[in-house]
């Protein structure tokens, strides 16, 4: 091979890099793809900081006002480059049952000949970062490992937060561990000479995951979940698939731990789905009348869990760091999110202020009366004035903004967030984002319950992904977008290990989790939300614990279990019995419709149906009917 990087390439790989596949790999991809340069980031302080210069330089990033905001930066990315691409991601399965009616499929070779001329000669006139991560404590029998190859900076800097990214993860793969191969580019070769653009990307995108052989392929996109591949594509596709195969949980969860005032800590881990709250929730600060209580957070979207000896199950945050939707977050809604932005974090689409700060709709609520920004440069790198927004809708911060940073800079960080044995989960809660039909929280009769709820679980669609916002549709477990294979194999699988856990639950004594559905997001005739959510969730979160503890009633109904409105402590908050019916009443004919939406899912899932699930659809049907 004569290509120049290739005769430079055995002299830039480190000496401590000892793994034949990793070596023989990148040097495959470098040959592919053709860089100028290939780069291994050794994960260090200091090659972060020369990163990100290198950024500043490129007129990707913007150093903001190191008084107000330190070490912090903002990318505004191309407009056409702002969220995950569902339409472009595909499960290349050999069988096109195993990735499901839920995912886009293509035969392996048939991807692998649409990929090869894609990546041909796709980083020309650029550096390959050699990207080394674990997900998960670095060493925990838990963690896997992971190598990104990719001609992003951004991608760098990013993944350096997000995980535990660096050398030392090559002590721990050493000669012959195993890793997943992730290739990200954003197809935008440069000819000789040519000008960069600050956010380069290609219209064509394809976020391709091969479950068999474990391997993720990214073209074209520069954003968040399509570009840090050790998120959503490895954490939760490729994961899911793992985790399959060896009798553990994937999921798309926050983790939490809360504390009573008697000391007594439980953990709780929440699926919902994209932008529907879960990194609000991990951070969550409890009300007026909630002395003694206290939130901790352990992860804020992804949860791996594996089941133990003892029947329970133990789950960690395979993450180091939040990729978190900036608008709607302020001191009110999110503080310990706010206190965790105050320095050394990316901003990418949020808006610029005069003086070299950010700022995004909703950013201040909590000070009512204060006026706007006289003036912003829109993330698009416009001028906005409130007198622009109100004319046209101009938004300063495109709705899916997000920030990146580090898990330490968390106030609420829990103490055991790193731990590699995981934090047991009492309770289990999913949740999506329903104006009407919906009540606020209802608690599963049993598992089986608890599953039929996760699975026809549906959510008004979010700017987290490209597409249209806000129409529902089923998002069953908050994994629609995330799981690597057929989803009613995924339904089969929480079933078997549902069996399991009983199984050791009644040797050992422990309790199975319970589970639970939430909906935050009622709206009343006004189009106002109804309930006041965020820290507010406390009163229902506690109203769990109470039933964890098994000291309170339930009250059954036609889908499960509910508290009345006397079973909730109100104290601080001024929310009448009439409110709490609003957001909590089961309104017949809505819920015929609802259950029609079930049957529909279920026929498009038809293939491998768990039967446990329709049985409990048509026992839902007939308490319906009477
Ligand atoms: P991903 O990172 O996309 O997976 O999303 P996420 O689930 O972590 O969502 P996040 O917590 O970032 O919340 C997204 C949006 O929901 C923000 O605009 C929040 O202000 C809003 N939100 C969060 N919690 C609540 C709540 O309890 N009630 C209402 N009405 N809005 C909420
Ligand atoms: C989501 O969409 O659920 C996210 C953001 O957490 S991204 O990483 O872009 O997928
Ligand atoms: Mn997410």
């Amino acid at each position: 091979m004569n290509h120049p990087v290739m005769q430079g390439l055995a002299q830039s790989t480190p000496s401590y890099v000892k793994n034949a596949r990793l070596i023989a790999w990148v040097a495959d991809m470098a040959a592919l793809c053709k860089p100028d340069n290939v780069y291994w980031c050794d994960g260090s302080d200091a090659e972060y900081q020369r990163l990100c210069q290198q950024l500043v330089d490129a007129g990707t990033f913007k150093k903001l006002n190191e008084a107000k905001r330190p070490n912090s930066f903002l990318a505004q990315s191309d407009p056409t480059d702002v969220a995950r691409v569902e339409d472009r991601t595909y499960i290349c399965s050999a069988k096109k049952e195993d990735a499901g009616p839920t995912n886009n499929w293509m035969a392996p070779s048939e991807m692998r000949s649409t990929l090869q001329p894609l990546f041909d000669g796709c980083m020309a006139g650029r550096t390959m970062y050699v990207v080394p991560f674990s997900m998960g404590p670095l060493g925990s029998p838990i963690a896997h490992i992971g190598i990104e190859l990719s001609d992003s900076p951004y991608v760098a800097v990013n993944m350096k937060i997000m995980t535990r990214m660096g050398k030392s993860v090559f002590d721990v793969l050493g000669v012959e561990g195993e890793f997943v191969p992730c290739v990200h580019t954003v197809g935008a070769p440069l000819a000789a000479g040519q000008q960069d653009v600050k956010w380069p990307c290609n219209k064509t995108k394809y976020i391709v995951h091969y479950p068999e052989t474990r391997e993720i392929w990214s073209y074209g996109s520069g954003y968040g979940g399509n570009a840090l591949l050790g998120k959503k594509c490895f954490a939760l596709r490729i994961a899911s698939n793992m985790g399959r195969d060896e009798g553990w949980l994937a999921e798309h969860m926050l983790i939490l731990g809360v504390t009573n005032p008697q000391g007594k800590k439980y953990h709780v881990a929440a699926a919902f789905p994209s932008a529907c709250g879960k990194t609000n929730f991990s951070m969550l600060v409890p009300p007026a009348g909630f002395d003694g209580w206290r939130v901790t957070t352990i992860g804020d979207d992804i949860a791996w869990i594996k089941p133990a000896a003892d029947g329970r199950l133990y789950a960690i945050n395979p993450e180091a760091g939040y990729f978190g939707v900036a608008p709607g977050t302020n001191m009110l809604t999110n503080p310990n999110c706010m206190l965790s932005l105050r320095s050394d974090t990316i901003f990418t689409n949020v808006a610029l202020t005069d003086d070299g700060d950010v700022w995004w709709e909703g950013m201040e609520q909590d000070a009512p009366g204060k006026a706007l920004p006289a003036h912003l440069i829109d993330w698009q790198g416009r001028d906005w004035t409130p007198q622009i927004a109100k004319e046209t809708g101009a938004k300063a911060a495109h709705p899916n903004a997000r920030f990146t940073v580090a898990a330490i800079n968390n106030p609420a960080l829990d103490s055991a967030w790193d731990d590699p044995k995981g934090v047991a989960i009492d309770a289990f809660i999913f949740g999506g984002r329903r104006s009407t039909t919906v009540p606020l929280v209802t608690e599963a009769r049993n598992w089986v319950e608890g599953v039929y709820m996760a699975a026809t679980m549906g959510s008004e669609t979010t700017a987290a992904a490209t597409g249209q916002a806000g129409v529902v549709r089923r998002d069953p477990f908050a994994m629609l977008p995330f799981a690597g294979y057929n989803m009613s194999d995924y339904f089969q699988h929480w079933l078997d290990l549902g069996e399991k856990l009983a199984q050791s639950c009644s040797k050992s004594g422990a309790a199975l989790p319970k589970i639970y559905t939430t909906n935050w997001f009622r709206k009343g005739d006004d189009g106002k939300f109804v309930w006041p959510g965020y820290g507010e969730n406390m009163r229902v979160l506690k109203w769990m614990i109470d039933r964890v503890e098994g000291s309170i009633q339930g009250h059954e109904h036609i889908t499960g279990v509910s508290p009345a409105y006397n079973d909730l402590n109100w104290t601080g908050l001024d929310f009448s019995a009439e409110q709490f019916n609003t957001v909590t009443s089961m309104d017949k004919a809505a819920w015929l419709k609802e259950l029609a939406l079930h049957t529909e899912l279920f026929q498009q899932l038809a293939h491998n149906l768990p039967k446990e699930l329709s049985e409990t659809r048509a026992a839902l049907e007939k308490r319906l009917a009477a």
